[in-house]
């Protein structure tokens, strides 16, 4: 019956993403500003539209927090499903094929079914928009089987700064059993996986300063420090020969993984040959001693994102810069505390400076890893929803990726989280060309109501 309904509606369920798709909400970017304020009004709409109560846009001081609830029955429990409505800026846009904000459903290898492209599609508009569209389905035909609280943030891929100031003072209002996210990925349609573990972060920006002005290279050249050429030099040194991080204390509170752990982790399938291929490179990079899955998931690593000084214009000009900067950031696993990593990274970077520059080190955002065990209630549920939905039992994954505010809703609400996502690491997320399976759209809103049949029968 519930299936199909969904079947029934599947072109409007399709249309109305599209309409969701195509405001361009970039919450890092202010000229986005009034279409992240429309977005969330989309939000508020679509709740409203399928029955739910109490729905409201709250301001912040950065962008909206939509909010809605459908209270059926006080002894059931309920499910605090949290999601972003924002988007990653669509640059660079020469690469994309078809324009970021004009949804189109193309077919590609991965999808012979098609999948919709457009910026946000899978992160995490698509994903936030199954949840609405399944509890829809539910209303139209079963019913909900648990309480349901709506909570979709605007500024997710801005660091969620004001949704920890929110949760912090709306303890009551949120009061929830277990908190359902779809944000995360499966590691393909044929083997579903459920999330476990996603990483935290720690983000810097770091300038170095020489001179007072940018020098002629001829005159200057080998007598004045070069700020870009150390710069290089200091980031350089912050890995050894196997690719560990040499910052002192970094690994100290990592958590290692057992042998029995990691073999677990072995069986997941996987091809290296594949992999490679995707990202058309010769090899993979990483860790000493530790597989490509593991070095992307279990393993704290450290980037540079971007580096910036200099001339960088059309042709050659002869200068010794007068600055460089870099934004680095470090992906931290469990235990490792956002707090101290920041602290250590500072010191450790101020201390490498060389002579003849100033170093500065300027700490952005950072969030804690998080967990959710695979012997818990909330696990066991999202388990059976997926392999009642897929024909079968899901393997439990770690991610790589970081959503900062799992570990806060753990600390503020004391919830754990369910990481039911249905994207693909194929689907180009905040990359050019992402997109979103038609299929795995589907399947998500086919697969929600089944964690919310199993979550209320197991807590009963
Ligand atoms: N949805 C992603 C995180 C994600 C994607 C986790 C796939 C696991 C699998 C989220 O929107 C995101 O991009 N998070 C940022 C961190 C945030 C603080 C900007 C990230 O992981 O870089
Ligand atoms: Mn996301
Ligand atoms: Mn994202």
């Amino acid at each position: 019956m519930l299936n199909a309904y969904i079947h029934q509606n599947r072109q409007r369920f399709l249309d109305e993403l599209f309409e969701l798709l195509r405001i361009p909400s970039v919450s890092a970017d202010t000229k986005f500003d009034a279409d992240v304020k429309k977005t969330a009004e989309y939000i508020k709409k679509s709740l409203v539209d399928v029955g739910i109560d109490k729905v409201e846009v709250i301001t912040t001081k950065g962008h909206p927090i939509v909010y809605g609830e459908k209270i059926v029955d006080v002894a059931l429990p309920t499910i605090l499903v949290y999601g972003h409505y924002d988007v990653q800026p669509a640059d660079p846009l020469e690469l994309w094929v078809t324009k970021p904000f004009e949804p189109i459903i193309k077919k590609t290898d991965i999808h012979p079914e098609g999948a919709i492209f457009a910026r946000g599609a899978c992160d995490d508009k698509g994903q936030v928009f199954m949840h609405i569209k399944a509890v829809e389905a539910m209303l139209k035909t079963s019913g909900l089987p648990c309480n349901v609280k709506f909570m979709i943030e605007g500024e997710e891929e801005v660091g969620s700064e004001n949704l920890e100031a929110f949760i912090k003072s709306n303890k009551g209002k949120l009061a929830a059993d277990v908190i359902l996210i779809s944000d995360t990925g499966m590691l393909s349609n044929e083997t579903p996986s459920v999330t476990v573990g996603l990483r935290g972060l720690s983000y810097f920006e770091v300038e170095v300063i020489g001179p007072n002005r940018d020098l002629h290279s001829g005159l200057y050249g080998g007598a004045v420090a070069n700020p870009i050429n150390m710069l290089c030099t200091m980031i350089a040194s912050l890995h050894d020969e196997n690719r560990r991080i040499t910052i002192p204390g970094f690994y100290d509170q990592v958590i290692e993984l057992s042998a029995d752990e990691r073999d677990e982790m072995a069986k997941a399938p996987y091809s290296e040959e594949k992999y490679c291929k995707a990202l058309n490179i010769q090899t993979t990079v990483g860790e000493k001693g530790y597989t490509t899955m593991e070095r992307a998931t279990i393993r704290p690593t450290l980037d540079v994102n971007g580096m910036w000084g200099g001339y960088t214009g059309v042709g050659a000009k002869t200068i010794i810069p007068a600055s460089g900067y870099a934004k680095i950031s470090m992906r931290l696993v469990p235990a490792q505390d956002p707090n101290k990593i920041t602290k250590l990274f500072q010191k450790h970077f101020e201390s490498i400076a060389p002579a003849g520059v100033t170093v500065n080190v300027k700490p952005h955002h950072a969030g804690e890893p998080a967990m959710t065990p695979t012997d818990s209630l909330e696990f066991l549920a999202a388990s059976l929803a997926v392999e009642e939905s897929f024909g079968k039992k899901p393997i439990p994954i770690r991610s790589g990726g970081s959503i900062p505010i799992v570990a806060m809703f753990e600390k503020v609400l004391g919830l754990k989280s369910v990481l039911l996502g249905f994207g693909l690491d194929s689907d180009a997320i905040h990359s050019p060309n992402e997109h979103y399976g038609v299929y795995n759209y589907f399947k998500g809103i086919e697969t929600i109501p089944l964690f919310y049949k199993h979550y209320a029968q197991l807590k009963k």
